[in-house]
């Protein structure tokens, strides 16, 4: 993969811009930690990119690794996810383990001074995250938390819309994410040991669209109920923004909600509908305005768009994207951080 770094800078013009575009259609290796669910979805979008191919799979069984290499045609299927590291020619690795083996996954490859793409939540605390984004800044290399949502073209034009004023001041903002989670299906979500919750799992998109179109609260209210393994299956939460601004925002693994995301300003209503986090449209409704809905096709399970994200980002030699900023990745954990204090969420091996 050719690198922006790698360019004269005095050279560097808008000519320089075009012949870098056409470089960066030639492909970028992924590379993919965990093969579960989340990988598999990944992978099939990686077909949609514009230029990613996955090169190689890690797994704890080799057995699954080879399968999942023939299925996606990756070249290197690996048993263990160290040998990741000796894959010299890899342009990212894309971290799809468990909440608890985020930070460690992503060391390990920071460390070898490959690029990172980590699923959400970025760790499973704000020091883990903080160890995270020192070792990539002082490393100068990529790292990125995978909160997809940021890129999806519907979402994209809802922060837009949001930050353009239309809606007047903001009054209020409306987010959850529920639905009934399976034991048997599920299990990961139902396991203490491996960061499962509500909250870290799915809890961190209404968070995610409070923080990024609202901002930071002033103040959090929160309360959260417990199954009988110990992890929060519902947890409901207030952010006070200032007197005339607040948000409500709800997850739940007990039933299946509305799961949308409706933004209330003085002068409109702006609406995403059921799976608001995943690819969707939206529904703006200014006063004595004529209503517009969005009307997005999407080709691909809604990977594609962070995949080619890293890739521009790499191919323009930055350590970060300036739409999913490490500082707000930080914030963002902290955000969670302050919730799980509130409400009694601890993972007692990891929270000091
Ligand atoms: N962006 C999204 O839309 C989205 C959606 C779902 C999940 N996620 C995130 O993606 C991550 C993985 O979620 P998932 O739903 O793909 O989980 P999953 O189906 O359970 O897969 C997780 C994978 O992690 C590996 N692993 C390592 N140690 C493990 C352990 N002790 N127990 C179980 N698995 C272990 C396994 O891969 P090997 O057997 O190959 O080692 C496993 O297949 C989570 O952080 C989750 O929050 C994101």
């Amino acid at each position: 993969m050719f690198q922006r770094k790698h360019l004269p800078s005095p050279y560097f013009s808008k000519i320089t811009e075009a012949f870098l575009s056409c470089i960066m259609k030639y492909i970028f290796k992924w590379g993919i930690i965990g093969l579960g669910k989340i990988a598999e979805k990944f992978a099939e979008d990686l077909s949609h990119t514009e230029n990613g191919v996955l090169h190689a799979v890690a797994s704890r069984s080799i057995d699954k690794a080879k399968d999942f290499a023939t299925k996606h045609k990756a070249q290197h299927a690996l048993g263990s996810y160290p040998e990741i590291l000796n894959i010299s020619d890899l342009d990212a690795v894309y971290i799809a383990t468990p909440h608890n083996l985020h930070a460690e996954n992503t060391l390990m490859c920071l460390e070898a001074g490959i690029p990172v793409l980590c699923e959400k939540p970025l760790a499973i605390n704000l020091p883990q995250a903080q160890e995270m984004v020192a070792l990539a800044r002082s490393k100068n290399i990529f790292l990125m938390d995978a909160i997809w949502t940021r890129f999806l073209p519907h979402f994209v034009e809802v922060k837009k819309i949001v930050d353009s004023g239309v809606l007047g001041p903001i009054t209020s903002l409306k987010a959850d994410f529920g639905f009934q989670a399976d034991p048997q299906k599920h299990k990961r979500l139902f396991n203490k040991d491996l960061g499962g919750g509500a909250l870290l799992d799915i809890g961190i998109y209404p968070i995610f669209a409070a923080y990024t179109l609202l901002g930071k609260p002033r103040e959090i209210y929160a309360k959260a109920a417990f199954g009988d393994t110990g992890v929060d299956m519902k947890v409901d939460m207030d952010f006070v923004y200032d007197i005339t601004c607040s948000a409500h925002l709800t997850c739940t693994l007990l039933e299946d909600t509305a799961s949308d995301l409706i933004i209330e300003g003085e002068w409109g209503t702006l609406e995403v509908g059921h799976r608001f986090h995943g690819p969707n449209n939206y529904d703006l409704r200014i006063r004595d305005k004529p209503r517009k809905t969005s009307n997005f096709k999407y080709n691909c399970n809604g990977y594609m768009y962070e995949a080619n994200e890293v890739a521009r980002c790499i191919g323009l030699g930055q350590t970060e994207s300036e739409y999913m900023t490490l500082e707000f990745s930080l914030e963002l954990m902290h955000l969670l951080d302050q919730v799980r204090k509130k409400v009694g969420i601890f993972y007692l091996q990891y929270d000091v």
